[in-house]
């Protein structure tokens, strides 16, 4: 019999007593995940998948598929929205049932590449961490440890080593690193502990969904050992034994279906703070869709057991406000998801969140706004809203029904806000928005704005997005600028790198991004940097849609390093690896070493599933 036949017989099986013979050769979890994977494909793509839709393949078809396209297809394919709802394993069981083959599985691949031994203990001088999203205290992203590298010799950075992630296109979750340990989240579900010096694998803990934010380092409350928090897109928060990879406790912190964690946690000695956000936009694009009941939300939970210390919506309650023109009951007020990792004011005793635009009417007052709350009880202390009346969802891109009134420019914080000491012994809230604009904020004046600039020309990838840096004399902030037709945006795109004067908004030098990319590609290539930027004494790391990653002279903008991470790799762990865009998180620098992820299939820009790592050759 061919292939092709048994998989036919065997699928067909599936719907009538036909291939009981075939099941009892499989074992009972094997059969337990095909009925699973029955059901779920029912409930969730059956109405499509059946005829009723002529341009979805039919079922007889998807047989045909192999299940890693099936995998695909839903995890970060063109199926993805109709797949929000399923996990990592669910996925893999919807394509064992499809195709009666299981999706070839990494663990086995990922065994022979663990660790010979253990990690090995820090050389004296390689004491730096980079323990979060934002570095050190303040969310600067400034390595302030970092005595390796300098203007001087940073132009002889190499490839140390590339790690790639299996089964992926998109690489987001930004590392985080200690003189032994890398530890980083993938699209795939699996958290990594990877070895510093060679990339090895420590230890592996499967979340089952994208881990997109930076794995949040730190000591545990009680007994004082290293500590893993972060949260996954289905909106759970975790935390692991950083040595071994073991499970301490795990907490759902949204009710809302579509809810996810895209930020990254941030912990102060007894409580994890995790912010949410949520993929409501995407269904939103949908006539038929209720829009829109998810609102966002800071969630504290105790460190020590997870339990839920409080939790503060950004808006009020939606309640239903009518029906769309197609009929549709509409709710509102909704949205304000926090996408950025909240920001420790511990002298104020403040855990500081910039938020998104509102999903529907009415738009609130807390939609593009940085939101200070109280650490012990949530509660909200001042409020200071960037941009008015910013309600927008999928539906108004595509002028379907679900687009409110307000129609707004999309113009979300997707930046945390930075603390900074000035030398006037004053301290500054720095932030920057997808409208293109920068604020200082005034800590001691409930959030006074007291200067704004605009840097680019904003837009739906904006402006500014995902986070800047500061060593404290300067603002280092990236401009994206992408083209996206977005109506509120103001004059020529800038993509570019620019140092602001953090007292004045004065800006110090801009570097504009060279226009390198290929003039063929299958993907978009972009020169702006979306990425965060970073910084340790003297340099800035700046990362572009183009897959380049710079080097920049603090004092001047000169460019001093380059690399261009959008080409192929042999990496350490035996999977092909590819290189493309930079998004979201950025550059991370501890010990003489660069860290950059690259790869982002969103906005049909360059997809990639590489880990590098740049380092000066040992004499
Ligand atoms: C709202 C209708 C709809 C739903 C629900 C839906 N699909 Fe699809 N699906 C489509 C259409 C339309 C296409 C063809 C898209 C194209 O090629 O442009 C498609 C394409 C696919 C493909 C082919 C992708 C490729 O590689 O070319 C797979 C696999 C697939 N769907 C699986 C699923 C599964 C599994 C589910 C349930 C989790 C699902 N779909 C739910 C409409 C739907």
């Amino acid at each position: 019999m061919s292939m092709k036949t048994s998989v036919i017989v065997f699928c067909l099986g599936l719907f009538t007593s036909l291939c009981m013979a075939n099941d009892k050769v499989k074992s009972n979890a094997e059969d337990a995940g095909i009925q699973n994977g029955k059901k779920l494909f029912e409930a969730n793509c059956l109405a499509c998948h059946a005829g009723a839709m002529p341009e979805a393949p039919k079922i007889e078809a998807l047989n045909l598929y192999s299940p890693e396209r099936i995998y695909h297809a839903l995890n970060s394919g063109i199926m993805s929205t109709s797949a929000l709802m399923l996990s990592n394993q669910d996925i893999r069981q919807v394509a064992y049932y499809l195709t009666g083959k299981q999706v070839e599985d990494n663990k086995k691949q990922r065994e022979q590449f663990l660790c010979k031994a253990g990690p090995q203990a820090a050389k004296p001088g390689t004491q730096a961490r980079w323990t979060g999203w934002g570095g050190a205290q303040g969310n600067q992203r400034f390595q302030a440890q970092e005595t390796i590298l300098n203007p001087d010799n940073v132009n002889g950075l190499k490839l140390k080593w590339a790690f790639g992630f299996p089964e992926t296109t998109r690489v987001r979750s930004q590392p985080t690193v200690t003189a032994s340990f890398v530890y980083i989240g993938s699209q795939e579900g699996t958290v990594y502990a990877l070895d510093a010096d060679t990339g090895c694998i420590h230890w592996t803990f499967d979340a089952g969904t994208e881990v997109r934010g930076a794995i949040k380092l730190h000591a545990h409350p009680t007994d004082g050992r290293s500590i893993l928090v972060f949260g996954d897109t289905k909106a759970n928060a975790y935390s692991l034994d950083a040595s071994t990879g073991q499970m301490l406790w795990k907490t759902k912190v949204h009710e809302h279906i579509l809810a996810t964690v895209t930020g990254s946690v941030n912990a102060d000695q007894d409580k994890v703070y995790v912010p949410v956000s949520s993929s409501e936009v995407v269904p939103a694009g949908r006539s038929e869709y209720e829009c829109c009941t998810f609102r966002g939300s800071l969630v504290a939970l105790n460190l020590i057991d997870g339990s839920i210390a409080w939790q503060t919506y950004t808006t009020p309650e939606p309640i239903a406000t009518g029906k769309n023109s197609a009929g549709a009951n509409n709710f509102g007020p909704s949205g304000a998801p926090i996408w950025s990792s909240p920001m420790l004011d511990s002298k104020r005793n403040l855990i500081i969140a910039t938020t998104g635009q509102n999903y529907s009417s009415p738009a609130t007052g807390t939609s593009d706004a940085v939101i200070a709350m109280d650490t012990d009880t949530g509660k909200v202390r001042w409020v200071t809203q960037v941009w008015e009346n910013d309600a927008w969802n999928g539906g108004c891109s595509r002028k379907t029904a679900n687009c409110p009134k307000e129609d707004g420019p999309d113009f979300d914080i997707g930046t945390g806000v930075i603390l900074i000491d000035t030398a006037h012994d004053k301290q500054l809230l720095l932030v920057g928005q997808k409208s293109g604009l920068v604020f200082a904020l005034d800590p001691d004046q409930n959030g006074k704005i007291l200067w704004q600039k605009r840097v680019g020309s904003g837009g739906t990838m904006g402006g500014v997005h995902w986070g800047m840096s500061s060593d404290g004399d300067r603002l280092y902030v990236g401009v994206s600028d992408l083209p996206t037709r977005n109506p509120y945006t103001k004059g020529e795109p800038k993509p570019g790198l620019n140092a602001l004067d953090p007292a004045t908004g004065e800006l110090l030098w801009h570097l504009p991004m060279p226009n390198d990319c290929p003039a063929e590609t299958k993907f978009r290539c972009y020169p702006g940097i979306s990425a965060a930027v970073s910084s340790s004494p003297g340099l800035v790391f700046a990362g572009g849609m183009d897959g380049m990653l710079r080097a920049v002279d603090a004092n001047n903008g000169e460019v001093l390093w380059e690399q261009n991470t959008y080409q192929p790799y042999t990496t350490v762990n035996g999977v092909d690896g590819k290189g493309g865009s930079i998004e979201a998180d950025g550059p991370v620098i501890a010990n003489g070493q660069v860290y950059i992820t690259s790869g982002y299939d969103k906005w049909a820009e360059m997809p990639g599933n590489v880990l590098l790592v740049f380092a000066l050759p040992e004499e």
